[in-house]
């Protein structure tokens, strides 16, 4: 279905199938992580096909220092502010630590409670070939779920670094296996997070589904960047692979000396801005 842009363009709703379609017809996916309605709601208005409920939100959102300590609840408290703006983009939400890897039993009812509260259209689970039968399980049941390799932050603890993964043979060798295991499993689309392109763009023409790449190089299917990166609110993280399209810290606290000056020199408000 096609609905008015702002811009006079037809928007399309995107499902699962539209975005495997895209890899099929040679279209470049554009993914951007969002966490509350208004971000949500411009992201939707200029076109994004997908947006990710990331666990992202544990750091740039809550102030945790990695994702371990994201709840379910807090996934669907913001999951239900971004479904509230969003009407063509699809939304995933990352289903986080603990909550999925513990047993098929545990994903199901996890990934049910996400679905069935928010209303999204599919779920996103970090790791290998080692999690293929709980996402066998959760597609068999119609939960749709997107994987995501590379670097995995759920596993900081067992890695100890946000470095590049995947740079020695027998890991590069790991890593694409997983892929296909993952594909085979039923995963409609798989996040590959900082793993050097060559590998990615083997990944890449090596699976039927699309790829979506952080850190992964320009021969993904797609690319994601955690939003709050991009525009530059994120301002002490600066790997290479975060293009910023702003510089939203600066005037945000610009904006914030102009409204503290103000209101010190009674200059705000204004009768104009007075009943
Ligand atoms: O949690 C997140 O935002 C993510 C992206 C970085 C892919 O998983």
């Amino acid at each position: 279905m096609k609905k008015d842009k702002p811009n006079g363009k037809k928007q399309r709703v995107v499902t699962t199938k539209t975005v495997v379609g895209m890899k099929e017809n040679g279209e470049k996916i554009a993914m951007l992580t969002a966490y509350d309605y208004l971000v949500a709601k411009y992201l939707d208005q200029v076109g994004i096909d997908i947006i990710l409920v990331g666990d992202s939100l544990g750091n740039v959102v809550h102030g945790y220092e990695t994702t371990l300590p994201v709840t379910v609840d807090d996934m669907i408290y913001h999951a239900k502010a971004v479904k509230r703006a969003v009407k063509n983009a699809l939304i995933v939400v990352d289903m986080p630590f603990m909550s999925f890897q513990t047993s098929i039993d545990d994903a199901v009812r996890n990934a049910g409670r996400i679905m069935k509260e928010v209303g999204v259209g599919a779920v996103k689970l970090e790791g290998g070939a080692y999690i293929a039968d709980i996402v066998k399980h959760l597609v068999k049941i119609g939960i749709p779920v997107m994987g995501h390799l590379g670097l995995t932050p759920q596993a900081i603890n067992k890695f100890g670094t946000y470095e590049v993964r995947a740079t020695t043979k027998d890991e590069a060798d790991e890593l694409l296996s997983d892929a296909k295991v993952l594909a085979d499993s039923g995963i409609f689309a798989l996040v590959l997070e900082k793993i050097p392109s060559d590998l990615a763009k083997k990944v890449t023409d090596s699976i039927p589904i699309p790829t979506i790449g952080i850190g992964a190089g320009p021969h993904c299917d797609g690319q994601v960047l955690v939003v709050y990166d991009m525009l530059g609110l994120t301002e002490e993280f600066k790997p290479r692979f975060v293009r910023r399209y702003s510089e939203l810290a600066d005037t945000m606290r610009d904006a914030f000396k102009l409204y503290i000056d103000d209101v010190k020199s009674n200059t705000f408000p204004t009768k104009k801005e007075s009943y």
